[in-house]
Formats: C-alpha cells, structure tokens, sequence
C-alpha cells in the first residue's frame, strides 16, 4: 500500500522552524515523511534531515519518497524517548529545528492488520513498533479491572470507563477478546443506548486510550521533548503538533518548565491551530495544536 498523509500545519511548522541552508534537522516523528521532505527543500543546499520513526512501514515509505536528496538524508527506527542518545550515536552537530508530529499516520490506521481502527476487524495490536511484546490484546485481556479502568478514563477521558471495564472483564472471563471487533461490541454494550446515539464513536475513546497506554505514548513524549530541549543548538526551535488534550497538555508544561529553567523561549503563548480550509480539506488536522520554543543563546558562548 502507498504510504499517504497529509502533513498538519505545514506552513505554520516551517515558518517556526526557520529552516536554513546546511542546518541540521531532526524529524523525531518521520511518518510518511511529509514535513521531512520540505524541511529538505527549505535547507537546500547541504542540510541534513535525521529522521526517526518506531514504525519500519513508515520508515521504508519516508526512505522510497526522501530517495532524492540521497546522503541529506539519514533515517533511524527507534523510540524519539532516546533522542539524545540517537542523535549523539549519529555523531551530527547540535541541531537547528526539531519537530515532533505527534500519534500515528493515516496509513497506520488504514492498514487493517494493525488493529488501530475501532472501523475494521482485525487482531487486537495497536503495536506502532512490531519488535514490542506488549499489545492491545495482553492489555484488555490480562490488566486487572480497576488498571483498565483507569487508563480508559485518564487515556481516554471516557465517563464510562468503569463501566467498559466491567464489562471487559465478564466478557474475557468466557473466552479472551482477540479483535478489534469483539472489543467494539462489548464497548457498545457498556455504554448506555441513550448516550451512544449522540457524538463521537463509541470506541474512539476506549481505542485512544488503549493505543496510548500499549506505546506509552505520553511517557515517550515528556522524555523525548525535554532531550530536544537540551540537545538543540542556542537559537535552533523545536516545533511539536498534538492531537489531543493529553499531548498538548504534556507539550504545554514540558516546555513551560524548559523555559523555567531559562533553556528554552516559548515562540507560541497559545497554540497555534489550523486555519477551515486547511480542517475541510483535511478533518484529521482538526484537532491539532502547534507549539514551538527556541533554545536561548549559550549566555558561556556570548560573554
Ligand atoms: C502523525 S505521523 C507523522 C507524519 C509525518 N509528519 C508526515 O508528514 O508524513 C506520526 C508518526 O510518529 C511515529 N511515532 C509515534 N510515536 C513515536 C515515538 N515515541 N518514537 C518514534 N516514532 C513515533 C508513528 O509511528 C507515526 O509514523
């Protein structure tokens, strides 16, 4: 299948992230490598683009569409929780921009087998990284009730969350929850006919939460943004795009506190938010937040 997504908040990304000729650019979150390809463009000639993903699908289609700009280029799977320690193995200079896309590509949640649409059957995975042992399936199957209760409700911020895992657990008692579509059942069982009839999916929050809690997601994202914190070069910007409240919470008070700690400067008091064309044309840009800071000049290096 031909990796496609649409980059969020593109032009905002770039005008944050300032690319120049022969920067150093890491994308913590390569994807398809959309934003990737025009942080290449804008620091033609001689820039360098790190990319990462945990994904291999989404790090062969980002290699096949990067293919262009040839030794620019240097790709890495991995977890961006090790940032620092990817970027020091990479041996590049401190780098001028950072940028973190965060959740997962369309392709990802197209691909049934991957178990991340609460819209097709498939085996319960929800793994962005296949080399991990932890799926969704041990999750709803093996955490005790009040454990899956509690990572619906903060993961998810479901109302209902004692509720699916009650049910859950009378359910995989019989016999354990193996796809995605038995899971949807027993949700829609859980929540009340009334409340199901109004608003979102009634798994779409059991499904984040479950997703979020199988890749440790907002762990990944408090240690992966403050080593971007202190591996930027002074002046280099580390953009981050959030899709839910969780991240953008996480994004808000990571980079509060690096400003505290007068390493960063915050670019975006508030976050910055896609204009209606951009949500018309593409509704998974909706939710999305942009934040940005700079490093502050080494005060050691000026005097
Ligand atoms: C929204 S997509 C990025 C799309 C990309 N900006 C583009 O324009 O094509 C997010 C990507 O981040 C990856 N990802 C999520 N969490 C990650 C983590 N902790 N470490 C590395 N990659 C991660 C996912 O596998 C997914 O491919």
């Amino acid at each position: 299948m031909r990796f496609q997504h649409q980059p969020v908040l593109l032009s905002e990304t770039l005008a944050y992230l300032a690319c120049r000729p022969g920067g150093i650019y890491i994308d913590c979150t390569l994807g398809g490598g959309g934003h990737a390809r025009e942080i290449l463009l804008r620091s033609t000639p001689g820039g360098l683009l790190l990319g990462i993903d945990r994904d291999a699908a989404a790090l062969e289609a980002a290699r096949e569409r990067l293919a262009p700009f040839k030794e620019r280029v240097r790709l890495v799977q991995g977890n961006f929780r090790e940032l620092a320690g990817i970027w020091r193995a990479s041996s590049l200079p401190a780098p001028q921009g950072i940028l973190f896309d965060l959740g997962v590509s369309s392709p990802q949640l197209d691909e049934p087998e991957r178990g991340f649409s609460y819209q097709v059957d498939a085996p319960l995975d929800m793994r962005m990284d296949k080399r991990q042992e932890l799926t969704a399936r041990q999750i709803v199957n093996t955490w005790p009730r009040h454990e899956l209760a509690r990572i619906i409700r903060e993961y998810g911020e479901e109302r209902w969350a004692l509720r699916i895992a009650g049910f859950i657990d009378e359910r995989r008692r019989r016999a354990p929850l193996e796809t995605t579509g038995e899971l949807v059942d027993v949700i829609k069982e859980a929540i009340p006919a009334a409340v199901r009839r109004h608003g979102p999916h009634p798994a779409r929050r059991t499904f984040q939460a479950l997703r979020i809690a199988v890749n440790d997601e907002l762990g990944a994202l408090k240690e992966g943004l403050a080593a971007a914190g202190h591996i930027l070069a002074p002046g280099g910007r580390v953009c981050v795009i959030s899709f839910h409240s969780l991240e953008d919470r996480i994004a808000k008070h990571t980079l509060r506190q690096l400003a505290a700690a007068g390493e960063l400067e915050l670019l975006t008091k508030k976050p910055v938010t896609p204009g209606e064309e951009e949500i018309q044309n593409n509704p998974r840009s909706r939710s999305a937040k942009l934040r940005a800071a700079e490093r502050v000049l080494d005060q050691r290096r000026d005097a």
